[in-house]
């Protein structure tokens, strides 16, 4: 079985990701960090985000044991690979990754933008995860501030909105809903109950309903 989440920024995608991954037995992929990794690739060799032959070389280079790198994580990070991640090219060479990811057994859960519209257009359940963004924003703040970085909030939601704007509106593989996909409003949730309504969701799904 596959499960495609998608999602915008700090919606809380990558969560449910991983908990239903866990739930199910299922391996996880977050396939932000893909994208990650090939913008901090080019963050460090000091090269414009927008050359790319240099992107896709990065992402030729990629090595899948750096994904958990705690460096990926940072709003710098994030905002460059929703620039690379603009780049045709540079999504045509991360495809077979992660379909090959999502085919191996026992099943697989993938979140990310594009996982029910193009990686995974068979996915078996799709869950199209939305939240207000002043809500993501108050999340991305406490999350840096757990990890010792100064944020401010009014900064944070300006940069959400303007990665919403980006990844929504990119001519290849945008941020929208499949038309099969499920929504699960995460606005007022908090993770347990995130967590219930994504399996019902696939638990609905599964049984035919
Ligand atoms: O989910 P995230 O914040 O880690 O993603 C970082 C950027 O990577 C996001 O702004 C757009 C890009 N991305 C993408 O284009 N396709 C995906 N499947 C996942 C992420």
């Amino acid at each position: 079985m596959i499960i495609a989440i998608d999602g915008p920024a700090a919606s809380g995608k990558g969560t449910l990701g991983k908990r239903l991954a866990k739930h199910y037995g299922y391996r996880h992929l977050d396939t932000g960090v893909i994208y990650r990794a090939v913008a901090k690739a080019m963050l460090d060799a000091g090269a414009d985000l927008s050359n790319e032959m240099l992107a896709v070389s990065a992402a030729l280079e990629l090595d899948p044991e750096k994904f958990g790198n705690p460096a990926l994580k940072t709003q710098q990070v994030g905002d460059a690979a929703s620039v690379v991640s603009a780049i045709p090219k540079v999504r045509e060479v991360l495809l077979n990754f992660q379909r090959q990811f999502a085919a191996d057994p026992p099943g697989a859960v993938l979140d990310g933008r594009d996982i029910g519209t193009v990686i995974c257009p068979h996915a078996d359940v799709k869950i199209f995860v939305v939240a207000d963004p002043r809500v993501r924003a108050r999340r991305r703040t406490l999350e840096a501030r757990a990890r010792g970085e100064d944020a401010d909030e009014a900064a944070v939601l300006a940069d959400i909105l303007k990665r919403d704007e980006r990844d929504q509106n990119r001519p290849v593989a945008p941020l929208k809903p499949a038309p099969d996909a499920h929504l699960l409003d995460n606005s007022n949730l908090d993770i347990e109950a995130g967590v219930r309504a994504a399996i019902d969701i696939v638990e609905a799904v599964r049984a035919g309903r």
